[in-house]
């Protein structure tokens, strides 16, 4: 079945299969398991799917660390699932976005395995340095996570970079051969009839070749930088290991690869520039949209919210999100997770001015769980335990009944599954009142009545942003207090009086066409 074009502010659900459903008592999630309850997404009315990677994978950082981009890790099936699931979605209205991780391979990759072995071919695939003369790094450039980015190898003599952990060696994506292998990768996907990539770290995707030192970052830069801003990550201007002058361009390879058709959304994870960074990346030769952490990292407060629009030259190519499987939970870490706070948050989703990710389990206003540690395997929470950002927490798979495991798997779950009563899907559906019953409506309500998502205008007064839309004007009350706000709103996230506006509220009034 042919999809219409992309709208210009899709809404997107991210699927992070391992923890979706499992189809086979594994204890983890799988392709079948997604294609069995793709109607739940479909039923919350998005515009696409976003699946997290599904590649083989030896798992040291959640399936980022992929071993193989053109295959599917056989614990989740096979290619012929994979094919199926893409027909599923098709025939849902649904577009399927798969992740493409061209930052870094695993280091069971056979690329990187011959790459240490050497093989001309092979040889500068990825990041090879020299020792300085006394076998330290190369430079003073950190990884992401906040140990060096440098790993010596012995077969080599040589270091190899990485921008996350040491399973993970960056690729040379000045290399042509690379650039090569990754186009075809991106073939490979299309051909199979997906509609649009997540560009996996994209900020890091290019360094300056000189290797310079990075100097130090402000004290003013460093506190812009919400979060884990104890990374010593942080301490630094990431002046040459991030997006270097041709970085920006290097974007558009990227659009060429993938055919003008398709929807390109860029993860920014680099600190204070990160809105302009965005919105750098963002035009039509480059990608669609791409997305910062300010929002999450801030608790989606209202000055948070303004210093986006504020810095944003083209706010409707940001991507709004408050949880994904690297965040913990919003509800209840922005708010107080209360029904009132979660559907306020919703609707703050709902009308923004731009494309707007949704992480699965969010509909239903789950809170961030407590996992033990002898649980957890994300190398970032271990890194900096018990004080990381909880990112396994938000990957516990999500519960479809009330019976045993939630109805995710026959098996034993591969994380520990407490939910509360009564927060499934199934007794959700069939509660009119219940979040799930709320983020239907509010996304129908985005689709159906908000209309035209261009920003006309916009004002923040306290805690209240105000938006302005050719057929709506938005009132978010961050705050907890109660406003002055007009009469007879068309959509409210909660009951409020004529006249008043309730914290942690949000209203819109619909403009008559007449
Ligand atoms: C961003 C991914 O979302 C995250 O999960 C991963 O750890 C890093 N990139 C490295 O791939």
């Amino acid at each position: 079945m042919s999809l219409p074009a992309w709208p210009a502010a899709p809404v997107i659900y991210q699927i992070y299969p391992r923890s979706y459903m499992d189809t086979t008592g594994s204890g983890t999630g799988d392709l079948n398991g997604v294609v069995q309850r793709l109607d739940h997404a479909a039923a919350l009315g998005v515009d696409a799917v976003w699946l997290s990677p599904f590649y083989p994978s030896p798992l040291h950082d959640g399936g980022y660390d992929i071993a193989d981009h053109v295959n599917v890790d056989p614990h989740l099936g096979t290619l012929d699932d994979f094919d199926h699931l893409v027909s599923r979605a098709h025939d849902l209205g649904l577009r399927l976005i798969i992740d493409q991780v061209f930052n870094h391979t695993s280091t069971d990759a056979p690329w990187f395995i011959r790459s240490v072995a050497g093989d001309p071919k092979y040889r500068d695939y990825y990041v090879w340095a020299d020792p300085k003369p006394d076998g330290t790094q190369p430079n003073n450039w950190l990884s992401q996570f906040g140990p060096p980015a440098w790993t010596w190898n012995h077969i080599r003599r040589q270091y190899y970079f990485h921008n996350f952990t040491s399973a993970q060696p960056s690729l040379n994506l000045r290399n042509r051969d690379v650039q090569c292998e990754l186009r075809a990768i991106m073939q490979f996907w299309r051909d199979r009839g997906v509609d649009g990539f997540r560009i996996d770290a994209v900020t890091s995707l290019l360094f300056e070749s000189s290797l310079k030192d990075n100097p130090p970052a402000t004290p003013e830069e460093q506190e812009k930088v919400a979060g884990e801003n104890f990374v010593p990550y942080t301490y630094q201007n990431h002046a040459h290991d991030l997006l270097p002058g041709d970085g920006l361009v290097f974007v558009e390879n990227l659009r060429d690869w993938a055919g003008d058709d398709a929807f390109l959304i860029g993860e920014v994870t680099s600190g204070n520039q990160s809105v302009e960074l965005a919105c750098g990346l963002t035009k039509p030769e480059r990608m669609n949209a791409a997305y910062t952490t300010d929002l999450p990292e801030n608790n989606a407060s209202a000055a948070a919210y303004a210093d986006i629009l504020t810095r944003a030259t083209s706010p409707c190519n940001i991507g709004w999100w408050l949880t994904s499987h690297d965040q913990a939970r919003h509800a209840g870490k922005s708010g107080d997770g209360s029904a009132r706070d979660v559907r306020f948050l919703a609707t703050v989703l709902a009308t923004a001015p731009g494309p707007v990710l949704i992480f699965q389990g969010e509909e239903l206003g789950l809170t961030q769980p407590d996992l033990p540690k002898d649980a957890v395997t994300d190398p970032l929470d271990l890194l900096y335990w018990p004080d990381g950002p909880g990112r396994e927490g938000a990957r516990v798979p999500i519960p479809w009944t009330e019976g045993r495991n939630r109805g995710f798997t026959t098996g034993s779950p591969w994380l520990p599954m407490k939910w509360p009563d009564g927060t499934s899907v199934a007794v959700q559906h069939i509660d009119e009142a219940s979040n799930l019953r709320f983020y239907r409506r509010v996304f129908a309500f985005r689709r159906d009545d908000l209309g035209d998502l261009t920003l006309q205008d916009w004002s923040k007064e306290a805690e209240v942003i105000t938006l302005e839309y050719p057929g709506a004007t938005v009132k978010l009350n961050f705050g907890t207090t109660s406003v002055d706000a007009p009469k007879g709103a068309d959509f409210t996230s909660s009951d409020m009086d004529d006249g008043t506006l309730p914290g942690r509220t949000a209203a819109v009034w619909l403009k008559s066409t007449g």
